[in-house]
């Protein structure tokens, strides 16, 4: 997409191709091509208004209903925030006093749209000129053109004076390949520009992987981790004045038709005690182990981890928690394949689900290996037990 076939896309021709070709989203493109042709669109136009039909549908997961309006591109729309996360990042900043936010790099506008919802002011800088045309456009659908306004160019050059808060999710992918990028210190806009926001604008916030190394953690700021229905998304850092805790593991999760958010928070420093294998086992969610809020959670739940080194959480009583899932365990056995085998078969248990953490084995591998027929379920969790390799059989507790 450039920025002459986004312009066609917003005119009332361009718009009358996108709610055609949003007719068509889902099915086979070829046939879609083929309608919005015979339709009278232009071949040029039915092809971009075909990707964003496509990437509007894929959108939806993430934005809700609102993605149906949005001009996207793949890498965009990849690296964007989902809108539940972006619209509680938003309220937390409204609620600190941030009235005028800058947002540096702000790609296709998931956050600052949400910032311009909680009623900030907002300037986004982007460094691409199609991906700054479609968050000014996506400004502009969504009615809130006013409050957040694009400027095409360099994030550094942003004159941070002018604002009460700044935000930054720089890229995490390479330019052209779209490769991930893992170490920090290779972002875009640069890590140490990046940091050094915070020296300079008491409210900043960061937006990094999760898979963040806690040694590049800024001192004396605020570490969130973000999970959505048990996928980890997002790190956050929260800075100077928006620093409240330590850590934090903030969960989405879709209960009873809505979604709920819980969070755990804690130093991130504490070892949780180690005991024995209890009646039930515990799996934390990821955000909660990668905050390093195990011991806060074996706390909550009065239990205890069967190996120092292992984030699994045992307990003699069951306790309802969003933030592990629960196993009941019925054996507990020193691997050995035969035996675990014999076992399984002698109780008809054909499908199984397996856990691990702390085991060289492959799920896929065991599963070959056991070679299970019956009609019975089970979990298997391959682990360790005070250093020595464990299965534990069980089944999940609702
Ligand atoms: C991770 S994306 C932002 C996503 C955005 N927060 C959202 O949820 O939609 C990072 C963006 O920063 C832009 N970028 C990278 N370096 C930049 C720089 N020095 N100045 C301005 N923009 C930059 C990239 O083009 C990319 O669109």
């Amino acid at each position: 997409m450039d920025l002459d076939q986004l312009a066609t896309l917003r005119t009332p021709e361009g718009s009358a191709a996108l709610a055609a070709a949003a007719e068509l989203a889902g099915g086979d493109p070829l046939t879609a091509a083929s309608a919005l042709r015979a339709a009278g669109v232009p071949p040029p136009l039915a092809a971009a208004a075909l990707t964003q039909a496509e990437l509007r549908h894929r959108a939806i997961g993430k934005f809700g209903p609102g993605a149906a309006g949005m001009f996207l591109t793949r890498a965009g729309l990849e690296q964007a925030t989902r809108r539940v996360v972006a619209d509680r990042r938003a309220e937390r900043l409204r609620a600190a006093g941030v009235h005028t936010l800058a947002d540096l790099g702000c790609g296709l506008g998931a956050d600052a749209l949400a910032a311009a919802r909680a009623g900030i002011r907002v300037y986004g800088v982007e460094a691409d000129p199609v991906t700054a045309a479609m968050a000014a456009a996506n400004a502009a659908a969504a009615g809130l053109a006013d409050l957040f306004t694009v400027e095409c160019g360099d994030a550094t050059a942003f004159d941070v004076t002018r604002v009460d808060g700044v935000f930054c999710d720089p890229a995490r992918r390479t330019t052209g390949t779209g490769r991930r990028i893992f170490d920090p210190r290779a972002y875009s806009p640069p890590w140490d520009f990046v940091t050094g926001l915070a020296e300079r604008v008491p409210r900043t916030v960061v937006k990094v992987a999760p898979g963040l190394d806690h040694s590049l953690i800024p001192p004396g700021a605020e570490a969130e981790w973000v999970g959505v229905d048990g996928d980890l998304v997002e790190a956050a850092l929260w800075c100077g004045e928006l620093a409240e805790v330590p850590r934090r593991a903030t969960l989405y999760r879709q209960e009873s038709g809505e979604t709920r958010r819980h969070q755990l928070t804690g130093s991130g420093a504490t070892e949780a005690p180690v005991g024995t294998v209890g009646r039930y086992l515990y799996d934390p969610d990821p955000a909660v182990v990668r905050a390093h809020l195990v011991a806060e959670l074996a706390d909550e739940l009065h239990a205890t981890l069967g190996d120092p080194s292992i984030a699994y959480l045992y307990a003699e009583h069951p306790t309802r928690t969003p933030y592990a899932r629960c196993l009941e365990i019925t054996d507990v056995l020193p691997f050995s394949l035969k035996r675990l085998r014999t076992l399984l078969r002698d109780r008809r248990v054909g499908r199984v689900e397996i856990l691990k953490r702390g085991s060289a084995l492959t799920p896929e591998q065991l599963r070959r290996d056991l070679r299970l027929t019956g009609d019975q379920a089970a979990s298997l969790v391959l682990t360790r037990v005070a250093g020595a390799p464990t299965v534990l059989i069980g089944r999940p507790v609702d």
